[in-house]
């Protein structure tokens, strides 16, 4: 066996927690639980999606239409679409620097097979788990970068606490607090400097709203000789059950004269075999005019959510980030409670699942983050419920 996994704690995050909340709604099957914890989406998918699912449905039926294997790297048609939306930000990629995916998640992990094995990871404390548990599984050396009250939860580069892989995430998963483009510029210059990699994860980027703010590390100078970016369909349209993400891999990404995005081509036509032809059509609707103001209007439904989270925080005098330009609002516990406690006072007194920040690493205790993607009228039950406890 791989032992490496047994310095995993017992269970992912989300399932530890789904395992206690089940339980807790066995006991009291009479109460209604609101669930604001994992960052699940809740509307469904929009008309142009569905109709777009539906005709790649028929089109597989039909011997003309059928599709068998698709391109590893993902059909044309949504490769130039993503590359169309790049285009918008100001942002020149090319089709073959577009590889399509099952979501940012598992990219994030298999990336680090064309790393070598002596290097060491930076990651952020708190973060998104998924990036150390895939660091942890695959034994890599990890150093940390702490995220605080002080840099607001967006650390800098430090001295003498380097990585050749750097994960970062904006808007952040999970304090939803969003760096700007001289600290992206900070991090691009530093990586440049030190032959160090950006793995950057802009699964969130579609909650920014902040015309400042940058939704892609591609925005910023020099990037393409030291990032990796991924993103996801999940949160923009409504696709975490779907499943459809991309990962760019620029051709200027070039260690000891090797271009990585020909490392990353030859590991997906090995280990992938591309996501379905009707995910991808249904991914390609996004992106039309029609799907766009669709996905718009879902964005604004969870943000106006977000809104009503922060007021009602901001209202109680909580410590908080977040919830402006991402779907995540991290708050302080108050009455220094740690993250669990809280997570169990939530749970039994208000009845509402949140976050643990402790789950997030050491740097999340004493913090909790609350999910925008719920109903509006959970939303507004939850944060009702709160103020009951703390007004
Ligand atoms: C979260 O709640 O952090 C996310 O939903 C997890 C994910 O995107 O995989």
């Amino acid at each position: 066996m791989n032992k490496n996994f047994l310095n995993l704690k017992d269970s992912y995050l989300f399932s530890t927690i789904a395992k206690k909340v089940n339980e807790f709604q066995k006991n009291n099957p009479n109460i209604k639980i609101i669930r604001l914890g994992i960052g699940d989406v809740t509307l469904p998918l929009t008309k142009e999606v569905i109709t777009s699912l539906q005709n790649a449905v028929t089109e597989m039926g039909e011997v003309d239409t059928f599709k068998g294997y698709g391109p590893e790297q993902g059909y044309e048609f949504l490769r130039i679409a993503i590359k169309n939306y790049y285009k918008e930000k100001n942002v020149t990629l090319q089709t073959d620097e577009i590889f399509i995916s099952d979501g940012a998640k598992s990219d994030l992990g298999n990336i680090l097979d064309i790393f070598s094995s002596e290097c060491i990871s930076l990651i952020p404390n708190p973060v998104y788990p998924a990036y150390l548990d895939a660091n942890i599984m695959a034994g890599r050396r990890v150093n940390f970068l702490n995220g605080n009250e002080s840099n607001k939860f967006l650390p800098m580069p430090e001295d003498g606490n380097g990585g050749d892989l750097i994960y970062l995430c904006s808007p952040n998963n999970p304090t939803g607090a969003t760096y700007t483009r001289e600290q992206l510029k900070v991090w691009v210059d530093y990586a440049n400097k030190n032959g160090a990699i950006i793995l950057f994860d802009s699964a969130y980027e579609c909650f920014v709203r902040d015309e400042n703010l940058p939704t892609s590390i591609f925005e910023i100078e020099g990037s393409k000789t030291c990032a990796i970016e991924f993103c996801s369909f999940s949160k923009t349209a409504g696709f975490t059950g779907v499943r459809c993400g991309y990962t760019v891999v620029p051709h200027n990404l070039v260690q000891e004269g090797t271009q990585l995005n020909k490392l990353w081509l030859r590991r997906q036509t090995t280990k992938f075999n591309g996501v379905p032809y009707i995910i991808q059509k249904g991914a390609a609707a996004i992106f039309t005019p029609q799907g766009k103001k669709e996905v718009e209007e879902n964005i604004k439904y969870y943000l106006e959510n977000a809104k009503i989270i922060r007021n009602t925080f901001k209202e109680l005098g909580f410590w908080f980030v977040g919830g402006d330009n991402s779907p995540y609002i991290w708050i302080k516990c108050p009455d220094n409670m740690d993250s669990w406690s809280f997570f169990d006072k939530m749970l039994t007194e208000a009845n509402i699942v949140g976050t643990p920040g402790a789950g997030f690493g050491t740097g999340g205790e004493g913090y909790f983050r609350i999910s925008a993607f719920g109903a509006r009228e959970n939303v507004i039950e939850a944060m009702d419920r709160i103020k009951k406890i703390y007004q």
